[in-house]
């Protein structure tokens, strides 16, 4: 569907994980994840005979074909030419690649492994669970759709997950969000970032009861009405007003309605945890799908009371599916599944030093081999430069967090606007996050947690709120990373040697792409990302790359 990644285990252990699309270069890239496969396989110096399994979150191509008909034969699904004939082609272009298990075969070669197709949202329940360490757990599935999936509930204990229950496709949060976010302008099952971003923007008012009713431990999406179209008119833009136009200016109705779906999707996510709470009697909370990458929702469940612990699987969206998938023969004859807590997401490609030196010799760059990478780059952060930071494994999963990001001075007021111009090049509204050590984080948040995906808004306290202007939303929040020193060290002194510089151990975090770009990945990528934009240096290894 989109985001398709690949990622390797070995006796349960999480080795290695890449999205497809940091080394396609195509955002979101949907593709067979032939570059993704490979860049595992040599990761961990094997071949694909040497596989054990190769399993995919995807149900079989029958199965899903077999969920597109009875929805359109009862009506849920509308069953015009187009939907009919989309689904018909998918179905037969899967049955014939087997699912993608023939095109895995050709690829790569024969394995002894066992296809296995695992079901979607197991996949991602596994992905929440399993790499939660919580012992006991209501897990939350929440995303557009799986083959026949919306929501689900399961309940993890032991290393066993037991089916709760599931809603079925369309009835669907994710549907309902990407449907507006389409409205609004943006590209859906893409930039819901950008809705979440612009609705503390807006003011209540706008009902949209039509599309979504709310109940205390449930919701329900009125799915016929937010496909149906007519004259090429969707319904929504018949009830709400003529679509916005992509790229033009965004008045004050857009972020109403923008402050509606934010706040109908909250109390969607809330009512299915709370749901989730009751029937599995248990406090423990992990969340996956890609709903759950809207970090204001979670931020909100987090700071509810209602749950005593939550783990967000930082790839919730469907990159995130491989990590599940990769763990479900674990459940077969009633077997556990490994309990290893995923504490950080550096598990993509690295660089070494002599690596990067043969890349800028290449492009014959002037470039400084540095003493000590965190102290020079703390000096530069404190004297205001937009720094490109690129150190060690990549991130895995839709947030930098330290590996490949741009930093910047984040009690600059101006700041955010800088590097929206500068660098980014994207929409005046959508926030920064801050990285902090762990150490300070309750000084700067309330409900101050270990955060170290960036995945729970918090609120930052009134009187820090001047202090880190440029990470703080409009409302007063803020995404933050903490960021702890055993597991990411030079990071941590990066953020220490600008907070002995400033009084302000906090830098602004975001991702090291361009708009509409995927995060870079190798040096090269670093390098044209760099030139392409305002960055001031890109501190790459040990070395330091000025203009
Ligand atoms: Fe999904």
């Amino acid at each position: 569907m989109h985001d398709s990644s690949a990622c390797i285990t070995r006796d349960g252990e999480l080795l290695f994980a890449v999205a497809e699309e940091r080394i396609s270069r195509n955002k979101h890239d949907a593709g067979f994840p032939h570059h993704a496969i490979r860049a595992c396989l040599d990761f961990a110096k094997i071949r694909a005979d040497q596989l054990d399994y190769v399993c995919q979150g995807w149900p079989a191509p029958h199965k899903v074909f077999g969920a597109d008909l009875k929805n359109f034969a009862t009506g849920k699904y509308p069953a015009t030419y187009l939907n009919v004939l989309n689904s018909a082609r998918l179905y037969a272009s899967m049955a014939h690649q087997n699912g993608g298990f023939k095109r895995f075969t050709q690829q790569f070669g024969a394995t002894r492994g066992q296809m296995r197709f695992v079901d979607h949202h197991l996949a991602h329940a596994i992905s929440a669970y399993s790499y939660s360490g919580l012992d006991k757990a209501a897990v939350v599935v929440m995303d557009g759709r799986g083959a026949w999936e919306a929501s689900s509930i399961w309940y993890g204990h032991d290393g066993y997950l037991d089916h709760v229950l599931t809603i079925p496709w369309p009835n669907s949060l994710g549907l309902f969000y990407a449907q507006f976010t389409e409205y609004l302008g943006f590209v859906p099952n893409s930039d819901e970032w950008k809705v979440m971003g612009l609705a503390p923007y807006g003011h209540p008012g706008i009902k949209l009861d039509e599309f979504i009713s709310l109940n205390h431990d449930s919701y329900q999406v009125n799915a016929p009405l937010l496909f149906e179209r007519s004259n090429g008119t969707s319904l929504i833009a018949k009830r709400l007003g003529p679509q916005r136009t992509p790229e033009s200016e965004i008045d004050d109705s857009f972020k109403n309605i923008a402050f509606a779906v934010q706040d109908a999707c909250e109390i969607a996510m809330m009512a299915l945890v709370k749901q989730a709470i009751q029937k599995t009697n248990c406090r423990n909370v992990c969340l996956a799908g890609g709903v759950a990458l809207n970090s204001k929702a979670n931020g909100k469940i987090e700071a509810s009371g209602m749950v005593d612990h939550i783990f967000v699987q930082p790839a919730a969206s469907d990159d995130g599916v491989a990590l599940g998938a990769a763990l479900a023969p674990f459940l077969d004859k009633g077997g556990r599944l490994p309990m290893k807590p995923m504490r950080h997401a550096y598990l993509g490609p690295e660089y070494t030093d002599a690596g990067i030196e043969k890349v800028l010799v290449t492009y014959k760059l002037r470039a400084t081999k540095l003493d000590n990478v965190a102290a020079t780059a703390g000096e530069m952060l404190a004297h205001g430069k937009i720094l490109g930071w690129f150190q060690g494994r990549m991130e895995f999963g839709p947030r930098a967090l330290g590996a490949r990001s741009i930093l910047a001075d984040p009690r600059d007021p101006e700041m955010n606007a800088k590097v929206n111009n500068a660098v980014k090049f994207r929409e005046w509204w959508r926030p920064f996050a801050p990285s902090m050590l762990k150490e300070v984080a309750g000084e700067y948040l309330e409900h101050a947690s270990d955060s170290p995906f960036m995945i729970l808004t918090s609120q930052v306290r009134p009187e820090k709120r001047d202090v880190i202007p440029s990470v703080t939303h409009v409302d007063g929040s803020a995404r933050p990373q903490t960021v702890e020193k055993e597991i990411n060290p030079l990071y941590w002194n990066l953020i220490n040697e600008f907070g002995k510089r400033t009084g302000v151990p906090v830098v602004m975090n975001t991702s090291f792409n361009l708009r509409g770009e995927a995060i870079v990945n190798t040096p090269t990528d670093a390098i044209r990302t760099f030139f392409s934009s305002g960055m001031d240096a890109l501190v790459i290894g040990g070395y330091l790359v000025e203009k």
